[in-house]
């Protein structure tokens, strides 16, 4: 990666949970790597009154938590601290925003990244007031965290509303999937090889299924968990943009167009699940108290900021069926969750079974079938499971496995996925975020109708 000298990113909610856990660390590390430049300053904006050294406080801690041992250095951090500024503004105080240009004053020809890590209810007026007082110039970017609102229309809105003072190509919607070495491979093992594409299809492939299971509850955040939800805190996001890469179509080039039209295409090709398929193709679930390495922890009725009677659901799992000659009829099995057994993230390839049995001492139940996992967390890699004769005077079949490692092969660098998206959003890379009209095919056209929330535990 190249250098970037000089830049401004300026960080509504840069106190929140998301800045401290993983912006400012991300940051950090492309510091620490060489790739951000002296001439780079970062500007957190939040409305909590403290100093600029005790912001750089709050992160150094936060950082020194977040990475590993071997991630943190002193001098870097030193270095890297002495670019980061606080500015203590209410987003919904217009008046306000002149703190902000008198800190990014002399600055009008620098990139600015504008990043809203907020509540997607503050887009608009923070765009408003940014516009209003003069801070949106030509080298502007704003990037816009998930979930761009909470159904079809307040997207739009959103949408409308941002692109009322940005032009599409100053958005960067952000999903930071995209940006893990693990989903970037995706794209490298389905269009950088012949072997799997005639495979990659209705007839070959029975089913897809994608988990990404999480150890953590809703931590701190039940405020906007509430409003949120897995469907739309992991399914609406991450999820779907799993399934766009997994099912599209091959783009003709790297151009951020040509990518995200075919993704648009997958998402417009979903069948909608509604009256009484919501009964039968979705699960929905919520974590009770338990126990996580022995420790007891709460359920999702007693976190902070969660209502007594709750019905938000932690867990969701659903069938996903695309409406396409590629893969009418194979059904993508989406779940998550909080507060699983274990942090698990993969996506499973499950193909059709062997048509016919050779093998006498093999019944045909006892086949199994040929399996392609590609695992996103914790670790990283691929596996391809498939039967192999096994050791004996018989022809008896079992399944092996062949893997590859990410780690093994290129040494580990720590990556949340922020790491990328951050720098394509200072260089001006928009493949990887995505569409105003991809966020909007990613909401069904209205509420789903004809089924009454139910409470699965
Ligand atoms: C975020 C969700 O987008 O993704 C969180 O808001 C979730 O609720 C997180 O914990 C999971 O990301 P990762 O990279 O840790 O799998």
């Amino acid at each position: 990666m190249q250098k970037v000298d000089s830049f401004d990113m300026v960080l509504f909610g840069g106190t929140g949970d998301l800045a401290l856990r993983k912006l400012v660390p991300a940051l950090y590390l492309r510091h620490a790597a060489g790739q951000i430049g002296t001439g780079a300053r970062v500007i957190a904006v939040a409305r909590t009154s403290i100093t600029r050294e005790e912001y750089r406080a709050q992160i150094e801690a936060s950082c020194r938590a977040h990475l590993p041992p071997e991630g943190f250095n002193a001098a870097q951090w030193r270095s890297f601290a002495a670019s980061v500024d606080y500015v203590q503004v209410d987003a919904t105080e217009a008046g306000d925003f002149r703190k902000l240009c008198l800190a990014l004053e002399g600055r009008e020809e620098a990139v600015r990244v504008l990043y809203l890590s907020t509540a997607p209810s503050l887009f608009t007026q923070i765009c408003d007031n940014l516009a209003a007082a003069g801070i949106v110039t030509p080298k502007s970017r704003v990037v816009l965290e998930k979930p761009l609102g909470n159904d079809r229309a307040s997207a739009e809105l959103i949408n409308r509303s941002v692109g009322a003072i940005f032009s599409e190509q100053q958005i960067y919607r952000i999903d930071h999937y995209l940006g893990k070495e693990t989903v970037q491979n995706l794209i490298a093992l389905r269009f950088g090889n012949t072997l799997f594409e005639p495979l990659w299809r209705r007839g070959r492939i029975r089913h897809v299924q994608i988990t990404i299971a999480e150890q953590l509850g809703v931590e701190g955040r039940g405020q906007f968990y509430e409003r949120t939800g897995a469907l739309r805190d992991m399914v609406q996001s991450h999820l779907l943009q799993l399934v766009c890469i997994l099912a599209m179509e091959p783009p003709t080039s790297n151009d951020p167009d040509a990518v995200r039209d075919e993704k648009l295409k997958v998402l417009r090709a979903l069948r909608p699940i509604a009256g009484g398929d919501v009964q039968t193709k979705t699960v929905r679930g919520q974590y009770r108290p338990g126990a996580v390495n022995g420790q007891p922890v709460p359920g999702y009725l007693d976190e902070a900021g969660v209502a007594a009677d709750s019905s938000t659901e932690t867990f969701v799992a659903l069938k996903a069926e695309i409406g396409t000659w590629r893969w009418a009829g194979v059904p993508f099995f989406l779940r998550t969750g909080k507060r699983l057994a274990k942090r698990h993230t993969e996506i499973a390839i499950q193909f059709k079974r062997a048509p016919f049995v050779l093998f006498r001492d093999t019944p045909v139940d006892s086949l199994k079938a040929n399996q392609l996992v590609i695992h996103i967390a914790p670790d990283e890699g691929i596996s391809m499971r498939f039967g192999a004769k096994m050791p004996g005077p018989r022809v008896k079949v079992g399944l092996v496995e062949m893997d590859f490692n990410y780690e093994d092969y290129f040494g580990s660098t720590p990556n949340t996925g922020y790491e990328v998206l951050l720098y394509d959003g200072i260089t001006g890379d928009q493949t990887l975020f995505q569409r105003a009209d991809m966020v909007e095919a990613g909401w069904p056209m209205s509420p789903v109708a004809g089924a009454p929330p139910h409470r699965a535990r």
